[in-house]
């Protein structure tokens, strides 16, 4: 008897052809083209990833052995030798680019900056050579604790240069968290920033990196390098810290990259919600370097003339693939913002876009949800004709933030690819290519070549189509994540071990739910842990919360499951509401009603909630945990040092 799977229950039609003259220039051109990729690489992945890395990238040294997969471990493109920062930097020098705008930043306050590919590569080869004058090796670790400024980008490439691992952490993150991560990373030196500019606050950085280091807080740390951002008056320690600009001004732009092993590691990410010793993510240097290459080139169609805008912070994998190593290994120009919307300019973002003729967009849902309840007066009030396509990645989006977007900022214009992927995967997974692949609101759509993505019950058995079930992948892909960082045995558990290997196949699970339709889209259905179990049928939360969503009073939901003698679990609905809308019984009763009209009576909520607002991790995760215990009455659980305003669980505690 194989285990129930997830029931699945949204239904969306719409389908949105991809525009001819789009595929007539992209990479891409049409389903045909993609189709026969796709079956060319699942047929030999071998020959197809080697091919790429052939004609993609720079190597030193060739491999000799494509894939050495001793699962779960695997290893690519064997001692082939390869620098990460060559490929983003170096080989651009030689071309034209060489004077074209690798890096736009632009600072809160208004300032920005340009870096071509020439000032940038001396920028990272002064860092590089600042970084082995405090000490630092091959095969060290560095951590970055950086706001959303250029020197975050450089220091990065400075240790992909130089090979020493970075692990970056998120600049919003505690001082006890940026504790546990430096320790658990044996950091030698830490790079950080007298503070950064963020809705319209200043964030403080090095004090939190005094606490963190403090009475020998994390002993491995001999080193502080500072970054003057903010020129708030900040404690440097004499002998442990140090200046950027100061050390910068002494040292040699002239660094030749280190030939690393492809399989020498790049960096470590620590994953973000998770309680107990975080898990420390370990990404290698050959498989990463491509895979964040062909998957951004393709998904996201790169052209020579593009300036591409991923809003993400470089603390989370998005800011790593999508912001610093994909977009400069292409030699594409790369944006990069300092903040975010707030009160006196809630339409920053369009601004921004405006100002430097962003052609391609990159955000989360949580960030369109928000510009929803914001108002369309705002984008509607700048010209936002330069973009040409938009992306959006984190977490299912729901078909009216979908369209929303489609309509509002994309003018019904550009393509949306929705990507979906994980801190885990490296890169993207499931994604349209723009210029092939017709969209579904709400749908990843078709796996990136050379992915075999199924849909499996818990003992590996596929699950007929529009069945909910586990997403799994079949076959090691170069971008894949290869160990947790001093746990190989925690990382066999955590990804592999969930569904048993079939046949001697090992799938990779990283927790999601999903469902293939008729045309073969994949639907990701949320977290397995986001489950609710009603009656014996489980739903996708995210489901109901979308469903909850297209009702016009409502701006965001989140929904869970709360225990129920009767039905098993109940569901339990937080809800914020539209500016102009007020919390009534009446409109928590239609509410009720409309998920009953959208989904089925099994779906109807319990309870509604009307909040202000959803308790979120920095990176915008609604963190259904907490909420979870709030419905059931419990205390509040585990750890809640990622949640982006504290003061929001007071209120849900007593405004509930
Ligand atoms: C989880 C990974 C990958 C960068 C951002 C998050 C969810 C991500 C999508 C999408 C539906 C998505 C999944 C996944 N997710 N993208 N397009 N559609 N769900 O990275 O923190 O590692 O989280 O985010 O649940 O497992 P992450």
């Amino acid at each position: 008897m194989s285990q129930p799977t997830i029931e699945s229950i949204l239904q969306e039609k719409r389908l949105f052809q991809p525009n001819p003259e789009f595929s007539q220039h992209a990479h891409i051109k049409s389903l045909d083209e993609y189709q026969q990729i796709y079956e060319k690489a699942k047929a030999d992945p071998q020959a197809f990833w080697a091919e790429l890395a052939e004609t993609e990238l720079d190597w030193f040294q060739k491999w000799d052995t494509v894939l050495d997969w001793q699962p779960p471990f695997a290893k690519w493109f064997v001692n082939g030798k390869i620098n990460i920062s060559h490929n983003c930097l170096d080989r651009h020098l030689t071309t034209w680019r060489k004077n074209k705008a690798a890096l736009i930043w632009e600072g809160e306050p208004g300032d920005s900056r340009t870096l071509t590919y020439a000032q940038l590569h001396r920028e990272v080869c002064q860092m590089a050579n600042v970084f082995k004058q405090l000490g630092v090796q091959k095969g060290d670790r560095i951590g970055i604790y950086m706001p959303m400024i250029p020197e975050a980008a450089i220091a990065m490439l400075a240790c992909a240069r130089i090979g020493a691992a970075h692990t970056v952490i998120f600049g919003g993150f505690s001082a006890e968290a940026l504790k546990d991560r430096l320790v658990d990373a044996q950091a030698k030196l830490v790079v950080t920033a007298d503070g950064g500019f963020r809705k319209d606050t200043i964030v403080p950085l090095k004090p939190q990196v005094d606490k963190a280091i403090a009475d020998n807080g994390a002993p491995s740390v001999e080193n502080v390098l500072v970054v003057q951002r903010t020129k708030q008056q900040v404690n440097m320690e004499p002998g442990r810290d140090h200046w950027w600009h100061d050390l910068q001004a002494g040292a040699s732009a002239n660094c030749p990259p280190e030939p690393m092993d492809s399989e020498d590691m790049l960096f470590i990410l620590y994953t973000s919600g998770t309680t107990g010793k975080p898990k420390g993510v370990v990404h290698t240097t050959g498989g990463y370097n491509l895979y964040s290459h062909i998957t951004l080139k393709w998904a996201f169609d790169l052209q020579e003339t593009d300036v591409y805008w991923c809003t993400a912070d470089v603390g989370w994998i998005t800011g790593h693939s999508y912001i610093v190593y994909g977009p400069l290994s292409n030699g594409a120009t790369t944006l990069m913002y300092e903040g975010a919307p707030r009160a006196s300019n809630p339409g920053c973002f369009w601004d921004v876009i405006e100002k430097h003729g962003v052609t391609i967009f990159y955000t989360a849902p949580t960030a369109i949800r928000a510009f929803i309840k914001m108002g369309e007066h705002h984008p509607k009030a700048r010209n936002l004709a330069s973009l040409r396509l938009l992306g959006t990645v984190g977490e299912p989006i729901n078909p009216e933030a979908w369209m929303w977007y489609y309509r509002i900022i994309g003018g019904e214009r550009c393509p949306i690819v929705d990507t979906w992927w994980q801190t885990e995967t490296g890169g993207f997974m499931i994604t349209p290519l723009p210029g092939a692949t017709a969209t579904k609101p709400g749908s990843a759509t078709l796996p990136f070549p050379g992915i075999l993505a199924d849909i499996v019950d818990l003992d590996g058995n596929p699950v007929p189509h529009n069945e909910g079930g586990y997403l799994v992948v079949r076959h090691p892909w170069p971008g894949m994540m290869r160990t947790v960082y001093g746990d190989p045995d925690r990382f066999r558990r955590t990804y592999w071990e969930h569904i048993a290997p079939k046949d001697g196949q090992y799938l990779y699970f990283a927790g999601d739910g999903a469902r293939c339709d008729e045309d073969g889209y994949f639907w990701v259905m949320g977290r397995v842990d986001d489950v609710v179990n009603v009656s014996g049928h489980r739903l996708g939360t995210m489901e109901v919360e979308s469903a909850l969503v297209s009702h016009p009073a409502v701006a965001e939901a989140a929904v869970v499951g709360k225990p129920d003698d009767l039905k098993g679990e109940d569901i339990v609905a937080f809800v914020t509401l539209e500016g102009n809308q007020k919390p009534s019984e009446e409109l928590a009763s239609a509410l009720k009603q409309h998920v009953v009209k959208e989904i089925g009576a099994i779906a109807r909520p319990g309870e509604i909630r009307f909040t202000d607002s959803l308790p979120k991790t920095r990176s915008g995760k609604i963190m259904r945990r907490l909420l979870r215990n709030l419905a059931s009455g419990q205390e509040l659980a585990g750890d809640t040092s990622t949640l982006e305003d504290r003061t929001v669980l007071d209120k849900l505690r007593g405004g509930a």
